[in-house]
């Protein structure tokens, strides 16, 4: 069953009809260009298959009520909120976001009342951007709702941008626009490289498949969550960062300015500043790669982001650096947390003949050490967020 025909069946349950339509948006992986996005700089996600689906009909009323189907198979229903009551920080469980999204397009003259109901796979707290998802299919409904059409990509880059801000103003999480682009703007059988500062898009080919290797993505069920974790504090240190050095954002910063820039930072945001500079010049180098077809050569590419975001942005995990070092060891060209950090997922780049191998390493190092079972699966770029059902 898909993530819309659950999100439509659980809809038909709960009310008695069948929606008026259903929305999904999938979540994502990046393959490189980590905390990079809040610096200006370039992002290469894709998205996966694993989607979240928003059921939905609109109302006489002013009305939004939301609704949930956990991965128990339990609906959860949140408290009916009004939407001209809507202010930030309340609700503040799941239902946040949705709420959020509609606190935001409120302000974009949309601000009818919609019963919503939602359902999908994709991980939660896994760093595999399910609460972007959310906030994608939800701005999708209740755009529907609304009667507009489809959106090309520019009006994507718009929407992208509410979802953000729902999440920073509304939930309260201050992240950058990587998951909500990604959602909203990925398509099958690409990664999408995007320069943050000028919005710019290239849908660049990604078929993994078609040279024998795949995208293994390592879920270590470590939860990670920006709002407590250090997030944050990364974020404000490359802002006071570029402050100190008078540029607008650590974008302007090239490799060549690294060395003398480093030496007039104070000690603890050099290596910061080293992340950011070095991982934007990995996705370009990843990109011109993919663009001449050469996906096994990016293998110590996503090494190298791994250990900067370990030893400098010092965001990974024992659990994250254990799958790196282990799918590595078993054979993989390349492993790298993804995502935020401080827990979630990590991806290894492997050849299709060493996923069993890599796979059983990775199990039995979680065992021996004493960690959770992680929960493995091989990504495919799939396509963005749209509507499923009329
Ligand atoms: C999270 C945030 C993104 C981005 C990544 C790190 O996924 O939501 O905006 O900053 O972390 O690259």
């Amino acid at each position: 069953m898909t993530s819309a025909d659950a999100a439509a069946g659980a809809f038909r349950s709960l009310h008695g009809r069948l929606p008026r339509g259903v929305w999904s948006a999938p979540g994502r992986v990046n393959l490189i260009g980590e905390h990079t996005d809040y610096n200006d700089g370039y992002v290469l996600p894709f998205a996966l298959p694993h989607r979240l689906a928003v059921a939905a009909s609109p109302r006489d009323d002013k009305v939004l009520t939301m609704a949930t189907v956990g991965s128990d198979g339990r609906l959860q229903q949140a408290a009916d909120v009004e939407i001209p009551h809507l202010r930030p920080g309340e609700p503040d469980s799941w239902a946040a976001y949705p709420a959020g999204v509609a606190w935001v397009l409120r302000e974009h003259g949309v601000d009818h009342g919609a019963d919503l109901l939602i359902a999908g796979d994709v991980p939660t707290g896994a760093g595999l951007s399910s609460s972007a998802a959310l906030e994608c299919a939800t701005a999708l409904a209740l755009l529907g709702l609304a009667g507009q059409p489809e959106p090309d990509h520019a009006r994507r880059v718009e929407i992208a941008r509410w979802a953000q801000r729902a999440e920073n103003e509304f939930v309260g999480v201050p992240t950058g626009v990587l998951d909500q682009m990604a959602s909203l703007c990925c398509v099958a059988g690409h990664v999408l490289f995007l320069d943050v500062r000028s919005g710019e898009t290239e849908q660049v080919p990604f078929d993994a498949e078609a040279e024998g290797l795949q995208v293994l993505v390592v879920d270590t069920r470590v939860k990670h969550a920006h709002s407590e974790s250090g997030y944050g504090d990364r974020r404000r240190g490359t802002e006071q960062a570029a402050a100190l050095l008078g540029v607008e954002a650590l974008r302007d910063i090239t490799l060549g300015d690294l060395p003398s820039t480093l030496d007039a930072l104070p000690g603890e945001l050099a290596p910061l500043v080293r992340h950011v500079v070095t991982e934007n010049a990995r996705v370009v180098d990843v990109v011109n790669l993919l663009r001449g077809g050469q996906v096994a050569d990016i293998g110590p590419l996503l090494d190298a982001s791994h250990v900067s975001m370990r030893d400098d942005y010092r965001i990974s995990c024992p659990e994250l650096d254990l799958a790196v070092d282990t799918a590595r060891a078993a054979g993989a060209l390349g492993a790298r947390m993804t995502g935020g950090g401080f827990g979630g997922s990590a991806i290894a780049l492997v050849h299709k003949s060493d996923q069993q191998a890599v796979e059983a390493a990775i199990m039995a190092a979680f065992e021996d050490a004493g960690f959770r079972a992680p929960r493995l699966f091989v990504a495919i770029p799939s396509p963005g967020a749209g509507q499923d059902r009329p």
